[in-house]
């Protein structure tokens, strides 16, 4: 089984993701209307962040090592991370209250030493894929062992194409902001290979200039092997 996906982003009216401002406060909100189990997030999108809103990463402190005691029904955050990118900045994503924890997926060529780092700080990871991690598998690795329902990925182009190209986008959110970026649009689809049939689902009208869209994405049904 594989859990519904919903990809969420904040996006320009010329579609792009970035060079602009989004409203955090209405993208979470929305987000969180999804009730997801976990966010499913892309390593750049973590350190992209930390550069935008970060003020710089904070050095580690005791407490960093060890899992953070918060309420079970918070989302966990499911980080793509094979090539060990994120390795001394974890702790700033895991010192968020919002966030149960911050589970890793790793591949097999993960550097060893990132796969130390995680186990000194008590890290769930999970290798699943041999250079990248194979999302289908992760994301039947996420149902089964954390019975995982609902995944928000609010993640970036490169990250959230490969999951629609896969075939494993159930629906796509996108908080249209008042603003046109132009030149620098870094285009949200811009590295799709295949055109998945989607049907609109709900179109408001948010704080005046918001526009919120949510389509339904029609999966292929996977042919039995011969
Ligand atoms: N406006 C919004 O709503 C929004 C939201 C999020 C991000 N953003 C913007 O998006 C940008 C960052 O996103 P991005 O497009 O650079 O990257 P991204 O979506 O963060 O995706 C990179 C991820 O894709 C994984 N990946 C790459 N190739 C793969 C493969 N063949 N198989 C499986 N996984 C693979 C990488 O894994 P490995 O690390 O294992 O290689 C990495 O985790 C930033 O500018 C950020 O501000 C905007």
């Amino acid at each position: 089984m594989i859990p519904k996906v919903i990809i969420h982003n904040s996006i320009s009216i010329d579609g792009s993701l970035s060079s602009f401002e989004p409203n955090m406060e209405l993208h979470y909100r929305i987000a969180g209307m999804f009730k997801p189990d976990i966010h499913l997030i892309g390593s750049n999108t973590i350190t992209a962040g930390i550069k935008l809103y970060g003020t710089g990463i904070p050095p580690e402190a005791p407490s960093d090592f060890q899992k953070p005691k918060r309420g079970k029904t918070l989302p966990a955050w499911v980080v793509v991370d094979s090539k060990g990118k994120l390795e001394g900045l974890l702790h700033a994503c895991r010192r968020f209250e919002q966030v149960r924890d911050v589970i890793v997926l790793v591949s097999r060529t993960t550097p060893k030493r990132y796969l130390c780092y995680l186990d000194e700080r008590q890290y769930e990871y999970h290798s699943v894929g041999k250079n990248s991690v194979d999302l289908r598998k992760a994301l039947e690795l996420l149902a089964k062992k954390y019975q995982v329902k609902t995944i928000v990925t609010d993640t970036g182009r490169i990250l959230g194409n490969l999951l629609l190209d896969q075939g494993l986008v159930d629906e796509i959110s996108l908080l249209v902001h008042p603003i046109i970026v132009g030149k620098k649009s870094y285009g949200m689809w811009s590295d799709i290979n295949k055109n998945p049939e989607i049907t609109l689902m709900k179109c408001e009208r948010l704080q005046g200039q918001y526009v919120w869209l949510v389509y339904s994405v029609k999966k292929k049904e996977k042919r039995p092997l011969h």
